[in-house]
């Protein structure tokens, strides 16, 4: 069931998304060579708890950390460690705030230093693929028709979308339904209706898509060895079209 929230219920969940931003934001510039992934867990988690919010993501089934820092082959769900971060990797990092009783969730990968030609192309691709997921992200549209354009254009560009991870209502859950897969037929699942608050991330490999999971439970990477991003934001659906919650760094 598809839980739709009032104009209020908006309200809170962007103070919340308010939280996730200034995290992403800040690591922008926090993120350097020589830094570990459990340095930008801490980081995450004193904002989050200056805010008075609390993470979302620690002890959700059993998840012992604020954030999820993927790198390179790491697809998601990267466990904060020891981790060294060095010039040319790509980093994903994954948050989410709840405050007031409602959650934000968003994604970025961040490139350290120069990386590859390859590297920045997927994570451009990766971006950029939201944003066609936006376009058809209309009252009236359906679910799919993002799924398909997210697919579409990853495909077109030569990469290729997870199909084991998908995106998710968001709310006084973190997960809540519809699932959102980042791949799908146009004209196909749940009709978009004003007041879904939706968290859409594609999760984008350079090769295969088929994935493991490591001993631990929870760190998906690729079975080839190839590069992945991710990318998120929460948003919520309006008469007035989309509007993403969590967006720091470009207006549409
Ligand atoms: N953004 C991811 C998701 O919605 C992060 C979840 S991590 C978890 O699935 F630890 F909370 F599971
Ligand atoms: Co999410």
């Amino acid at each position: 069931m598809i839980i739709l929230k009032t104009k209020s219920e908006i309200e809170k969940i962007k103070i919340a998304c308010d939280v996730v931003k200034e995290v992403l934001e800040k690591l922008e510039d926090y993120i350097k060579p020589g830094i570990k992934t459990k340095d930008i867990d801490n980081f995450a988690e004193t904002i989050i708890n200056k805010r008075s919010a609390i993470p979302s993501f620690k002890n959700y089934r059993g998840y012992p950390a604020t954030t999820c820092v993927s790198v390179n082959e790491v697809i998601v769900h990267g466990i904060p460690s020891d981790y060294v971060i060095k010039e040319g990797d790509i980093v994903s990092v994954d948050v989410g705030a709840y405050k007031d009783g409602f959650h934000g969730d968003a994604a970025r990968t961040y490139m350290v230093g120069e990386v590859s030609k390859k590297a920045k192309k997927l994570v451009e691709v990766t971006k950029e693929s939201f944003f066609e997921g936006i376009k058809k992200a209309k009252v009236g549209n359906r679910l799919q028709d993002i799924s398909h354009a997210i697919q579409q254009y990853v495909e077109t560009n030569g990469f290729n979308v997870i199909r084991d991870f998908f995106g998710h209502g968001i709310g006084r859950s973190l997960h809540e339904d519809p699932t959102i897969p980042n791949y799908g037929k146009p004209n196909r699942g749940a009709r978009l209706r004003a007041g879904m608050v939706l968290a859409i991330e594609p999760m984008v490999v350079e090769g295969s898509y088929e994935i493991i999971t490591l001993e631990d439970g929870w760190t998906a990477v690729t079975k080839d060895g190839s590069l992945a991003a991710h990318y998120e934001n929460t948003v919520a659906l309006t008469d007035n079209g989309a509007e993403i919650l969590t967006l720091y760094e470009r207006v549409l």
